[in-house]
Protein backbone atom coordinates (compact mmCIF):
# COMPACT_ATOMS: atom_id res chain seq x y z
CA UNK A 1 0.00 0.00 0.00
CA UNK A 2 2.59 2.53 1.07
CA UNK A 3 4.41 3.36 -2.42
CA UNK A 4 1.16 3.30 -3.93
CA UNK A 5 0.08 6.35 -1.13
CA UNK A 6 2.92 8.07 -1.98
CA UNK A 7 2.20 8.63 -5.53
CA UNK A 8 -0.92 9.91 -4.25
CA UNK A 9 0.14 11.86 -1.84
CA UNK A 10 0.39 15.68 -3.17
CA UNK A 11 -2.79 14.98 -4.45
CA UNK A 12 -4.28 14.30 -1.25
CA UNK A 13 -2.63 17.04 0.56
CA UNK A 14 -3.43 19.62 -1.69
CA UNK A 15 -7.23 18.82 -2.85
CA UNK A 16 -8.45 16.51 -1.18
CA UNK A 17 -8.78 16.71 2.67
CA UNK A 18 -12.09 14.16 2.54
CA UNK A 19 -9.98 11.80 0.31
CA UNK A 20 -8.06 10.46 3.63
CA UNK A 21 -10.85 8.42 4.62
CA UNK A 22 -10.88 7.18 0.95
CA UNK A 23 -9.69 3.77 0.06
CA UNK A 24 -7.18 2.72 -2.47
CA UNK A 25 -6.18 -0.63 -3.53
CA UNK A 26 -3.19 -1.56 -5.20
CA UNK A 27 -3.54 -2.58 -8.64
CA UNK A 28 -1.13 -5.70 -8.34
CA UNK A 29 -3.53 -7.77 -6.19
CA UNK A 30 -6.65 -7.03 -9.21
CA UNK A 31 -5.88 -10.35 -10.60
CA UNK A 32 -5.44 -12.59 -7.32
CA UNK A 33 -8.60 -11.32 -6.43
CA UNK A 34 -10.72 -11.75 -9.23
CA UNK A 35 -9.14 -15.42 -9.99
CA UNK A 36 -10.38 -15.70 -5.86
CA UNK A 37 -13.70 -14.80 -7.44
CA UNK A 38 -13.61 -17.20 -10.83
CA UNK A 39 -12.23 -20.01 -7.82
CA UNK A 40 -15.15 -19.32 -5.30
CA UNK A 41 -17.69 -19.48 -8.47
CA UNK A 42 -21.42 -18.63 -8.69
CA UNK A 43 -21.63 -18.58 -4.65
CA UNK A 44 -21.08 -15.31 -4.88
CA UNK A 45 -21.84 -13.66 -8.38
CA UNK A 46 -24.82 -11.07 -8.22
CA UNK A 47 -25.95 -10.03 -11.65
CA UNK A 48 -24.79 -6.99 -12.97
CA UNK A 49 -26.94 -4.54 -14.98
CA UNK A 50 -25.06 -2.16 -17.26
CA UNK A 51 -26.14 1.30 -17.67
CA UNK A 52 -23.47 2.63 -20.51
CA UNK A 53 -22.49 6.14 -21.86
CA UNK A 54 -24.48 8.82 -23.51
CA UNK A 55 -23.58 8.05 -27.22
CA UNK A 56 -24.14 4.32 -26.53
CA UNK A 57 -27.83 3.56 -26.62
CA UNK A 58 -29.39 2.91 -30.24
CA UNK A 59 -32.63 4.42 -31.40
CA UNK A 60 -35.53 3.18 -34.01
CA UNK A 61 -37.76 6.01 -35.10
CA UNK A 62 -40.84 5.25 -36.96
CA UNK A 63 -42.42 8.61 -39.39
CA UNK A 64 -46.67 8.13 -39.12
CA UNK A 65 -48.69 10.38 -41.77
CA UNK A 66 -48.43 13.34 -39.31
CA UNK A 67 -45.01 13.80 -40.29
CA UNK A 68 -44.30 16.49 -42.27
CA UNK A 69 -40.51 16.43 -43.80
CA UNK A 70 -38.55 19.50 -44.39
CA UNK A 71 -37.67 17.69 -47.77
CA UNK A 72 -38.87 14.97 -49.86
CA UNK A 73 -35.52 12.14 -48.60
CA UNK A 74 -36.31 12.88 -45.28
CA UNK A 75 -40.14 11.70 -45.85
CA UNK A 76 -38.59 8.61 -47.90
CA UNK A 77 -39.31 5.77 -45.22
CA UNK A 78 -42.65 7.23 -43.95
CA UNK A 79 -45.21 4.38 -43.50
CA UNK A 80 -42.45 2.05 -43.75
CA UNK A 81 -42.22 0.90 -40.22
CA UNK A 82 -39.42 1.43 -37.69
CA UNK A 83 -35.41 1.67 -38.54
CA UNK A 84 -32.39 2.65 -37.23
CA UNK A 85 -32.41 6.30 -36.76
CA UNK A 86 -29.36 6.41 -34.45
CA UNK A 87 -27.61 3.05 -34.54
CA UNK A 88 -24.63 3.34 -37.01
CA UNK A 89 -23.45 6.57 -37.47
CA UNK A 90 -21.83 5.94 -41.11
CA UNK A 91 -24.88 4.59 -42.51
CA UNK A 92 -26.13 8.48 -42.41
CA UNK A 93 -24.06 10.39 -44.86
CA UNK A 94 -23.77 6.85 -46.82
CA UNK A 95 -27.48 7.07 -47.57
CA UNK A 96 -27.45 11.26 -47.51
CA UNK A 97 -29.71 11.09 -43.86
CA UNK A 98 -27.78 13.22 -42.06
CA UNK A 99 -29.98 16.30 -42.30
CA UNK A 100 -33.34 14.15 -42.08
CA UNK A 101 -31.33 12.17 -38.95
CA UNK A 102 -30.97 16.13 -37.47
CA UNK A 103 -34.78 16.63 -38.01
CA UNK A 104 -35.83 13.51 -37.04
CA UNK A 105 -34.05 12.81 -33.44
CA UNK A 106 -35.44 16.85 -32.58
CA UNK A 107 -37.00 17.24 -29.41
CA UNK A 108 -39.04 20.20 -28.59
CA UNK A 109 -40.33 21.01 -25.49
CA UNK A 110 -44.00 21.52 -24.63
CA UNK A 111 -44.51 23.91 -21.69
CA UNK A 112 -48.34 22.98 -20.74
CA UNK A 113 -46.68 19.22 -19.94
CA UNK A 114 -43.27 20.60 -18.89
CA UNK A 115 -42.25 17.63 -21.11
CA UNK A 116 -39.69 16.99 -24.08
CA UNK A 117 -41.38 15.54 -26.79
CA UNK A 118 -40.38 13.87 -30.58
CA UNK A 119 -41.44 16.72 -33.20
CA UNK A 120 -45.31 15.12 -34.51
CA UNK A 121 -45.09 12.36 -36.62
CA UNK A 122 -42.23 10.74 -35.29
CA UNK A 123 -42.39 8.09 -32.83
CA UNK A 124 -38.78 6.64 -31.41
CA UNK A 125 -38.08 3.42 -29.09
CA UNK A 126 -34.73 1.98 -28.07
CA UNK A 127 -34.25 -0.93 -29.39
CA UNK A 128 -32.29 -4.10 -27.38
CA UNK A 129 -33.38 -3.30 -23.72
CA UNK A 130 -31.85 -5.75 -21.30
CA UNK A 131 -28.80 -6.94 -23.92
CA UNK A 132 -25.56 -6.01 -23.62
CA UNK A 133 -25.14 -5.11 -27.38
CA UNK A 134 -24.88 -1.23 -27.02
CA UNK A 135 -24.67 1.25 -30.28
CA UNK A 136 -20.80 1.43 -31.68
CA UNK A 137 -18.66 4.24 -32.29
CA UNK A 138 -15.69 2.91 -35.30
CA UNK A 139 -13.88 5.83 -34.41
CA UNK A 140 -13.96 4.65 -30.32
CA UNK A 141 -15.04 0.43 -30.81
CA UNK A 142 -13.86 -0.08 -26.91
CA UNK A 143 -16.24 3.19 -25.37
CA UNK A 144 -19.46 1.52 -25.28
CA UNK A 145 -18.60 -0.96 -22.21
CA UNK A 146 -16.50 -3.89 -24.68
CA UNK A 147 -13.35 -4.35 -22.51
CA UNK A 148 -15.53 -3.87 -19.45
CA UNK A 149 -17.73 -6.63 -20.46
CA UNK A 150 -14.84 -8.63 -22.15
CA UNK A 151 -13.40 -8.89 -18.35
CA UNK A 152 -16.66 -9.24 -16.47
CA UNK A 153 -17.11 -12.55 -18.50
CA UNK A 154 -13.03 -13.57 -17.97
CA UNK A 155 -14.50 -13.59 -14.48
CA UNK A 156 -17.42 -15.91 -15.33
CA UNK A 157 -20.07 -13.47 -15.64
CA UNK A 158 -22.46 -14.83 -18.80
CA UNK A 159 -24.37 -12.21 -21.47
CA UNK A 160 -28.21 -12.40 -20.88
CA UNK A 161 -27.59 -14.91 -17.15
CA UNK A 162 -25.55 -12.92 -14.96
CA UNK A 163 -25.25 -9.76 -16.88
CA UNK A 164 -27.18 -7.30 -18.51
CA UNK A 165 -27.94 -3.67 -20.26
CA UNK A 166 -30.05 -1.14 -19.84
CA UNK A 167 -30.05 1.23 -22.94
CA UNK A 168 -31.65 4.42 -22.89
CA UNK A 169 -33.36 7.04 -24.76
CA UNK A 170 -30.04 9.45 -24.94
CA UNK A 171 -31.45 12.69 -25.57
CA UNK A 172 -33.99 12.51 -22.11
CA UNK A 173 -32.71 13.34 -18.97
CA UNK A 174 -33.90 11.54 -16.20
CA UNK A 175 -36.21 13.82 -14.18
CA UNK A 176 -36.19 13.91 -10.00
CA UNK A 177 -38.99 13.05 -8.03
CA UNK A 178 -42.11 15.46 -9.25
CA UNK A 179 -41.24 16.24 -12.32
CA UNK A 180 -43.14 14.35 -15.46
CA UNK A 181 -41.11 12.10 -18.00
CA UNK A 182 -43.18 9.79 -19.83
CA UNK A 183 -39.94 8.49 -21.44
CA UNK A 184 -38.18 7.88 -17.99
CA UNK A 185 -41.58 6.37 -16.61
CA UNK A 186 -41.40 3.98 -19.05
CA UNK A 187 -37.82 3.55 -18.81
CA UNK A 188 -37.54 3.08 -14.89
CA UNK A 189 -40.48 0.68 -14.95
CA UNK A 190 -38.56 -1.20 -18.03
CA UNK A 191 -35.29 -1.44 -15.58
CA UNK A 192 -37.34 -2.18 -12.33
CA UNK A 193 -38.95 -5.34 -14.36
CA UNK A 194 -34.91 -6.11 -15.55
CA UNK A 195 -33.69 -6.01 -12.45
CA UNK A 196 -36.69 -8.13 -10.79
CA UNK A 197 -35.63 -10.58 -13.46
CA UNK A 198 -31.91 -10.77 -13.26
CA UNK A 199 -32.32 -10.97 -9.66
CA UNK A 200 -34.81 -14.04 -9.38
CA UNK A 201 -33.21 -15.84 -12.19
CA UNK A 202 -30.24 -17.07 -9.99
CA UNK A 203 -29.87 -19.74 -7.68
CA UNK A 204 -31.36 -18.27 -4.18
CA UNK A 205 -32.00 -14.75 -5.28
CA UNK A 206 -29.41 -12.73 -5.99
CA UNK A 207 -30.07 -8.67 -5.48
CA UNK A 208 -28.77 -6.93 -7.86
CA UNK A 209 -25.23 -4.18 -8.95
CA UNK A 210 -26.27 -1.56 -10.48
CA UNK A 211 -23.67 -0.33 -12.65
CA UNK A 212 -23.43 3.46 -14.24
CA UNK A 213 -20.92 4.62 -16.32
CA UNK A 214 -20.85 9.07 -17.46
CA UNK A 215 -24.05 9.97 -18.13
CA UNK A 216 -25.47 6.18 -17.29
CA UNK A 217 -24.05 6.86 -13.81
CA UNK A 218 -26.85 9.51 -13.34
CA UNK A 219 -29.15 7.34 -14.90
CA UNK A 220 -28.62 4.95 -12.78
CA UNK A 221 -28.26 7.12 -9.71
CA UNK A 222 -31.66 8.48 -10.50
CA UNK A 223 -33.16 5.42 -10.67
CA UNK A 224 -32.32 3.91 -7.50
CA UNK A 225 -33.29 7.57 -5.15
CA UNK A 226 -36.60 7.09 -7.15
CA UNK A 227 -37.30 3.16 -5.92
CA UNK A 228 -39.38 2.67 -3.35
CA UNK A 229 -36.83 2.11 -0.22
CA UNK A 230 -38.00 -1.22 0.67
CA UNK A 231 -37.47 -2.32 -3.00
CA UNK A 232 -34.54 -1.01 -3.23
CA UNK A 233 -33.19 -2.86 -0.26
CA UNK A 234 -34.65 -5.99 -1.78
CA UNK A 235 -33.23 -5.96 -5.04
CA UNK A 236 -29.89 -3.84 -5.22
CA UNK A 237 -27.03 -5.02 -3.69
CA UNK A 238 -24.62 -2.32 -4.78
CA UNK A 239 -24.66 0.90 -7.14
CA UNK A 240 -21.17 1.13 -8.66
CA UNK A 241 -20.62 4.31 -10.59
CA UNK A 242 -17.60 5.30 -12.87
CA UNK A 243 -17.29 9.25 -13.45
CA UNK A 244 -20.79 9.77 -13.31
CA UNK A 245 -22.20 13.20 -14.46
CA UNK A 246 -22.91 15.14 -11.51
CA UNK A 247 -25.78 17.20 -10.92
CA UNK A 248 -24.05 20.29 -10.06
CA UNK A 249 -22.77 20.10 -13.27
CA UNK A 250 -18.86 20.80 -15.31
CA UNK A 251 -18.56 23.09 -17.62
CA UNK A 252 -17.86 20.67 -20.97
CA UNK A 253 -21.49 20.38 -20.60
CA UNK A 254 -21.67 24.43 -21.18
CA UNK A 255 -19.20 24.34 -23.73
CA UNK A 256 -21.24 21.23 -25.48
CA UNK A 257 -24.10 23.29 -25.46
CA UNK A 258 -22.69 26.45 -26.39
CA UNK A 259 -19.92 25.53 -29.28
CA UNK A 260 -21.23 21.64 -30.32
CA UNK A 261 -20.86 18.35 -29.14
CA UNK A 262 -18.43 15.75 -30.92
CA UNK A 263 -20.26 12.91 -28.72
CA UNK A 264 -22.01 11.91 -31.29
CA UNK A 265 -19.95 10.41 -34.10
CA UNK A 266 -21.53 11.11 -37.76
CA UNK A 267 -18.97 11.10 -40.35
CA UNK A 268 -18.89 14.28 -42.44
CA UNK A 269 -20.06 16.65 -39.29
CA UNK A 270 -18.89 18.63 -37.31
CA UNK A 271 -19.85 19.42 -33.50
CA UNK A 272 -20.78 22.79 -35.47
CA UNK A 273 -23.01 21.36 -37.79
CA UNK A 274 -25.03 18.93 -35.32
CA UNK A 275 -24.82 21.25 -32.79
CA UNK A 276 -28.70 22.64 -33.80
CA UNK A 277 -29.96 19.20 -32.73
CA UNK A 278 -28.15 18.66 -29.94
CA UNK A 279 -29.17 21.70 -28.67
CA UNK A 280 -32.68 20.27 -29.01
CA UNK A 281 -31.72 17.61 -26.55
CA UNK A 282 -32.56 17.64 -22.68
CA UNK A 283 -29.24 15.75 -21.94
CA UNK A 284 -27.83 18.60 -23.16
CA UNK A 285 -28.92 21.21 -20.62
CA UNK A 286 -29.17 18.79 -17.53
CA UNK A 287 -25.92 19.46 -16.48
CA UNK A 288 -24.71 23.19 -16.47
CA UNK A 289 -22.24 24.38 -13.47
CA UNK A 290 -24.20 25.25 -11.07
CA UNK A 291 -24.29 28.47 -8.40
CA UNK A 292 -23.56 26.48 -5.51
CA UNK A 293 -20.60 24.40 -6.40
CA UNK A 294 -19.33 27.00 -9.15
CA UNK A 295 -19.82 30.15 -6.70
CA UNK A 296 -21.90 33.45 -8.38
CA UNK A 297 -19.11 35.72 -8.63
CA UNK A 298 -16.50 33.82 -10.43
CA UNK A 299 -16.86 34.51 -14.82
CA UNK A 300 -17.22 30.99 -16.02
CA UNK A 301 -18.08 32.26 -18.98
CA UNK A 302 -16.03 35.42 -20.77
CA UNK A 303 -17.27 37.69 -23.52
CA UNK A 304 -16.14 41.41 -24.83
CA UNK A 305 -19.75 42.06 -23.83
CA UNK A 306 -20.64 40.45 -20.66
CA UNK A 307 -19.23 37.72 -18.40
CA UNK A 308 -21.73 34.94 -17.04
CA UNK A 309 -21.07 33.04 -13.52
CA UNK A 310 -22.89 29.97 -12.75
CA UNK A 311 -25.94 32.20 -11.80
CA UNK A 312 -26.05 33.81 -15.32
CA UNK A 313 -26.78 30.15 -16.84
CA UNK A 314 -30.07 30.85 -17.96
CA UNK A 315 -29.17 34.59 -19.56
CA UNK A 316 -26.64 32.32 -21.96
CA UNK A 317 -28.78 30.49 -22.94
CA UNK A 318 -30.97 32.92 -23.72
CA UNK A 319 -28.39 34.79 -25.56
CA UNK A 320 -26.57 32.06 -27.00
CA UNK A 321 -29.83 30.71 -28.88
CA UNK A 322 -31.26 34.21 -29.83
CA UNK A 323 -34.98 34.78 -29.57
CA UNK A 324 -35.02 34.85 -25.81
CA UNK A 325 -33.84 31.75 -25.12
CA UNK A 326 -37.48 30.47 -26.27
CA UNK A 327 -38.18 26.33 -26.27
CA UNK A 328 -34.75 26.38 -23.79
CA UNK A 329 -34.84 28.86 -20.98
CA UNK A 330 -38.47 27.87 -19.70
CA UNK A 331 -37.25 23.66 -19.16
CA UNK A 332 -33.61 24.63 -17.91
CA UNK A 333 -35.19 26.82 -14.67
CA UNK A 334 -38.36 24.20 -14.97
CA UNK A 335 -36.28 20.50 -15.09
CA UNK A 336 -32.53 21.32 -14.83
CA UNK A 337 -32.02 24.40 -11.85
CA UNK A 338 -34.12 22.10 -9.24
CA UNK A 339 -31.94 19.16 -9.84
CA UNK A 340 -28.97 20.93 -8.76
CA UNK A 341 -31.08 21.68 -5.41
CA UNK A 342 -32.01 17.62 -5.01
CA UNK A 343 -30.01 15.89 -2.69
CA UNK A 344 -32.06 12.93 -1.82
CA UNK A 345 -29.47 9.92 -0.90
CA UNK A 346 -29.99 6.54 -3.02
CA UNK A 347 -29.87 4.87 0.39
CA UNK A 348 -27.98 1.52 -1.08
CA UNK A 349 -24.35 0.92 -0.98
CA UNK A 350 -22.64 2.71 -3.78
CA UNK A 351 -19.10 2.99 -4.66
CA UNK A 352 -18.10 6.14 -6.73
CA UNK A 353 -14.82 6.03 -9.21
CA UNK A 354 -13.05 9.20 -10.95
CA UNK A 355 -10.48 9.98 -12.61
CA UNK A 356 -8.51 13.15 -11.29
CA UNK A 357 -5.30 15.09 -12.57
CA UNK A 358 -6.10 16.16 -15.89
CA UNK A 359 -6.91 19.48 -17.24
CA UNK A 360 -10.36 19.71 -17.81
CA UNK A 361 -11.71 22.87 -18.42
CA UNK A 362 -12.70 25.78 -16.28
CA UNK A 363 -13.63 28.58 -17.63
CA UNK A 364 -14.33 29.66 -21.58
CA UNK A 365 -13.29 32.95 -23.10
CA UNK A 366 -14.51 33.99 -26.58
CA UNK A 367 -12.77 36.85 -26.96
CA UNK A 368 -14.52 38.08 -30.09
CA UNK A 369 -18.14 37.57 -28.59
CA UNK A 370 -18.46 34.49 -31.41
CA UNK A 371 -20.06 31.78 -30.29
CA UNK A 372 -19.40 29.68 -33.57
CA UNK A 373 -15.67 30.13 -32.89
CA UNK A 374 -13.94 27.60 -30.36
CA UNK A 375 -13.27 28.99 -27.28
CA UNK A 376 -10.15 29.80 -25.40
CA UNK A 377 -10.10 27.09 -22.59
CA UNK A 378 -9.09 28.01 -18.69
CA UNK A 379 -7.92 24.57 -17.59
CA UNK A 380 -8.69 23.23 -13.73
CA UNK A 381 -8.44 20.00 -12.27
CA UNK A 382 -10.81 16.82 -13.27
CA UNK A 383 -11.24 14.16 -15.25
CA UNK A 384 -10.47 15.76 -18.75
CA UNK A 385 -14.25 16.48 -18.73
CA UNK A 386 -15.94 16.48 -14.86
CA UNK A 387 -14.52 19.18 -12.92
CA UNK A 388 -13.30 18.14 -9.89
CA UNK A 389 -15.02 20.30 -7.68
CA UNK A 390 -18.15 19.01 -8.93
CA UNK A 391 -16.84 15.23 -7.82
CA UNK A 392 -15.95 16.67 -3.96
CA UNK A 393 -19.54 18.49 -3.90
CA UNK A 394 -21.26 15.01 -4.50
CA UNK A 395 -19.19 13.08 -2.10
CA UNK A 396 -20.07 15.58 0.20
CA UNK A 397 -23.56 15.67 -0.57
CA UNK A 398 -23.54 11.73 -0.81
CA UNK A 399 -21.88 11.86 3.15
CA UNK A 400 -24.08 14.34 4.53
CA UNK A 401 -26.69 11.91 5.29
CA UNK A 402 -25.70 9.31 8.03
CA UNK A 403 -27.04 6.35 6.40
CA UNK A 404 -26.05 6.93 3.30
CA UNK A 405 -22.12 8.05 4.70
CA UNK A 406 -21.74 4.71 6.15
CA UNK A 407 -22.15 3.20 2.97
CA UNK A 408 -20.47 5.40 0.64
CA UNK A 409 -16.91 4.43 -0.81
CA UNK A 410 -15.12 6.98 -3.14
CA UNK A 411 -12.32 6.33 -5.02
CA UNK A 412 -10.15 8.91 -7.00
CA UNK A 413 -8.00 7.86 -9.56
CA UNK A 414 -5.18 10.06 -10.42
CA UNK A 415 -4.44 10.09 -14.21
CA UNK A 416 -7.99 8.13 -15.40
CA UNK A 417 -9.86 10.15 -17.64
CA UNK A 418 -13.38 10.36 -18.54
CA UNK A 419 -12.79 8.40 -22.38
CA UNK A 420 -10.47 6.01 -20.88
CA UNK A 421 -11.02 5.35 -17.52
CA UNK A 422 -13.10 2.07 -18.39
CA UNK A 423 -10.68 1.17 -21.40
CA UNK A 424 -7.12 1.91 -19.92
CA UNK A 425 -6.11 -1.65 -18.16
CA UNK A 426 -4.66 -0.14 -15.47
CA UNK A 427 -7.32 1.94 -14.42
CA UNK A 428 -10.39 -0.77 -16.07
CA UNK A 429 -8.75 -3.56 -13.52
CA UNK A 430 -9.23 -0.54 -10.72
CA UNK A 431 -12.94 -0.99 -11.33
CA UNK A 432 -13.22 -4.22 -11.66
CA UNK A 433 -12.01 -5.01 -8.80
CA UNK A 434 -14.47 -2.45 -6.73
CA UNK A 435 -17.50 -5.04 -8.59
CA UNK A 436 -16.01 -7.97 -6.99
CA UNK A 437 -15.31 -6.11 -4.00
CA UNK A 438 -19.11 -5.07 -3.97
CA UNK A 439 -20.23 -8.38 -5.23
CA UNK A 440 -18.88 -10.27 -1.58
CA UNK A 441 -19.29 -7.31 1.12
C1 LIG B 1 -22.44 0.95 -40.97
O1 LIG B 1 -22.68 1.67 -42.15
C2 LIG B 1 -21.61 1.63 -43.08
C3 LIG B 1 -21.95 2.57 -44.23
O2 LIG B 1 -23.23 2.29 -44.77
C4 LIG B 1 -21.37 0.19 -43.50
O3 LIG B 1 -20.28 0.14 -44.40
C5 LIG B 1 -21.08 -0.66 -42.27
O4 LIG B 1 -20.95 -2.02 -42.65
C6 LIG B 1 -22.18 -0.51 -41.25
N1 LIG B 1 -21.80 -1.19 -40.01
C7 LIG B 1 -22.58 -2.07 -39.43
C8 LIG B 1 -22.04 -2.67 -38.17
O5 LIG B 1 -23.69 -2.38 -39.83
C1 LIG C 1 -14.88 39.58 -17.41
O1 LIG C 1 -13.96 38.90 -16.62
C2 LIG C 1 -12.61 39.19 -16.96
C3 LIG C 1 -11.71 38.24 -16.18
O2 LIG C 1 -12.15 38.05 -14.88
C4 LIG C 1 -12.36 40.67 -16.65
O3 LIG C 1 -11.01 40.97 -16.97
C5 LIG C 1 -13.31 41.50 -17.48
O4 LIG C 1 -13.16 42.88 -17.13
C6 LIG C 1 -14.74 41.10 -17.27
N1 LIG C 1 -15.58 41.73 -18.27
C7 LIG C 1 -16.74 42.30 -17.99
C8 LIG C 1 -17.48 42.84 -19.18
O5 LIG C 1 -17.19 42.36 -16.85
Amino acid sequence: MAPFLVRFLPLLLLLLPAALREYYLPAASNRRAQDAVVADGDKLRHPIVLVPGVSCSELEARLTDAYRPSTPRCGAMKGKGWFGLWQNGSDLPAHDYVPCFMEQMRLVYDPDANEFRNIPGVETRVPNFGSTVFQRNPEHTDWCLEDLKRELERVGYRDGETLFGAAYDLRHAPPIPGQPSRVYSRYFRQLTALVEDASTKQQGRKNVILFGHSFGGMVALEFARAAPAAWREKYIKHLVLVAPLPASGFMESLKNFVSGSDLLYVPTTTPLSLRPMWRTFESAIATFPSPSVFGDDTPLVITPRRNYTARDMADLLADVVGAGGDGVVEPFRRRELPKARYFAPPMVPVTCVNGVGSVTPEQLVYSDGDFDVEPEVVFGDGDGTINLISMLAFDEEMRRKPGQRKQYKSIKVRGARHGNILTEEWSLNLVIQEILEASRV
